[in-house]
């Protein structure tokens, strides 16, 4: 089973699931994300895509982890415990709520696996249209991709991302659809850990053409972010003014809220590149910690804060470990 779908006749089985809905539809609390609704949806839920995306990366977990791969609001976390009992009982496994989407005509959340967070996914969605939104997956043994269309009203969209192998999965919607995510509670929750800390390196840093960060001429190229850890051996952070640096929510840091941003703690320091090409044309291009900085940003006073710095050279060599672009 990798995955089931299922439409609810009446929402009244989920109390207050309505209430929830016309919350998020009146844009309470949800952040300002990088919604347009000129992108270009069809390419990024396309077969062609994914066939480009596991030939030239093998993963992607998050679909933020790629420029042009996320298009839809991304909300807070729901206030409401009851939503979390709810899914825990009826599905059979410990919920937790992962957040909540809003996808407006032509919104979407393009190809990825969450492979690093194998377990139960279950999403309630709402459709205000027959057929106007999907959810697809690649079937993970026989390849097929498989597109399930949604009904106007309540469903439940239920998935499993393995331990091993991938579930890609995508999302698009020519109509107003939203989604209520809940995911396996795993035992990392329980501790109060940070997923961006140093060493834990994770992800992708892009440099790429379309989107202005390029680092070669006319070329795509990436560092894989864990490839940075021998880099980083024996250097002590150095503090540096953020007006100096660089980096891709620097425009609105409100296009950094998400999940991540959640669990991030700006305790731990990030790195930057001295001395790296950046549309900015500053002294620092910010590798890792654009979660933490928008945090500090918003949330704070804090305009100077410590980083690991690599030289020219060494983003350089890291870029060159990747695969090639
Ligand atoms: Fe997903």
């Amino acid at each position: 089973m990798a995955a089931v779908f299922k439409h609810f006749e009446n929402s009244k089985a989920v109390p207050e699931l309505d209430r929830y809905r016309d919350r998020i539809l009146s844009f309470d609390s949800i952040s300002d994300c990088d919604y347009s609704v000129t992108r270009n949806i069809e390419q990024a839920v396309s077969p062609l895509r994914l066939q480009q995306l596991k030939r030239r990366y093998g993963d992607i977990v998050f679909p933020l982890d790629l420029p042009d791969n996320d298009n839809r609001y991304i909300g807070d976390f729901l206030d409401g415990d009851h939503l979390e009992t709810y899914v825990s009982n009826t599905f059979g496994f410990t919920a937790r709520n992962s957040g909540y989407f809003w996808y407006p005509y032509r919104g979407y959340s393009g190809w990825h696996t969450n492979s690093d967070k194998a377990g139960d996914r279950v999403y309630l969605v709402w459709a205000q249209e027959d057929n106007k939104s999907f959810f697809r997956y690649q079937d993970p043994h026989s390849g097929e991709i498989i597109t399930q269309w949604e009904k106007a009203g309540w469903q439940i969209n239920h998935f499993h991302v393995p331990e091993r192998g991938l579930l890609w999965h995508c999302i698009g919607s020519y109509t107003n659809r939203i989604s209520i995510g809940f995911r396996t509670l795993r035992p990392e929750d329980l501790v109060d850990d940070d997923e961006e800390d140093y060493p834990g390196l994770h992800g992708l840093h892009t440099c790429f053409v379309g989107d202005r960060w390029n680092v070669l001429p006319n070329r795509d190229s990436f560092i894989d972010l864990v490839d940075l850890s021998e880099f980083l051996v024996g250097k002590e952070p150095i503090v540096v003014a953020h007006e100096e640096i660089a980096w891709k929510a620097r425009h609105d840091p409100r296009t950094a809220l998400d999940a991540r941003y959640q669990k991030c703690d700006y305790g731990y320091p990030g790195i930057l590149a001295e001395g790296v090409a950046n549309p900015y044309h500053l002294k620092y291009r910010m590798v890792d910690g654009k979660h933490r900085l928008a945090k500090m940003t918003l949330e704070t006073n804090i305009r100077r804060s410590p980083y690991y710095i690599l030289s020219r050279d060494e983003f350089l060599a890291a870029m060159s470990m990747g695969k090639p672009g």
